[in-house]
């Protein structure tokens, strides 16, 4: 009799545990919630705002500027940027061949740039100095070269 319970017990704790792994890998999508936005990775260099990386101005959105990034094997474009101390940033990158990574040293970015995927960050950048972007995916050859630099002025 009790171990009819037991199995009970145990099978409902695996139903619960299957439909909560089914529920997070299907319904809310099995990717990181950064990448919303797709790109033909191919047309990186044309489609906007890649065809224009770097720092812009924007007005009307919760955020005051636009930082586009652009990886690919192995740097990022631009290679190094100014960004003013307290302005509301949305970093939008995407990568032309591979999967790179874009972590800011000392802070709390770090995306995963995958091709075909938009990944952003919105964040403010309360600190002056100089803010290291390291790509922490293994990328190749190259990979340990992979930064560009944010300069908080
Ligand atoms: Cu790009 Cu590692």
């Amino acid at each position: 009799k009790y171990e009819k319970i037991w199995l009970i017990f145990g099978l409902t704790t695996l139903l619960i545990f299957l439909s909560v792994l089914g529920v997070s890998a299907f319904y809310l999508g099995n990717q990181p919630p950064s990448c919303l936005a797709t790109i033909n990775p191919e047309k990186v260099d044309t489609t906007k705002p890649f065809n224009k990386p770097g720092l812009k101005k924007v007005k009307g959105k919760a955020w005051d500027y636009e930082l586009v990034f652009v990886a690919s094997a192995f740097n990022y474009n631009p290679g190094e940027i100014e960004v003013p101390k307290g302005a509301k940033v949305k970093v939008i990158a995407t990568t032309k061949d591979v999967i790179h990574g874009f972590e800011v040293a000392g802070t709390n970015i770090n995306m995963m740039l995958e091709p075909g995927f938009i990944s952003e960050f919105e964040t403010t950048f309360d600190k002056t100095g100089e803010f290291l972007i390291v790509c922490n995916e293994y990328c190749g050859a190259g990979h340990h070269m992979m930064t560009s630099k944010i300069k908080v002025v």
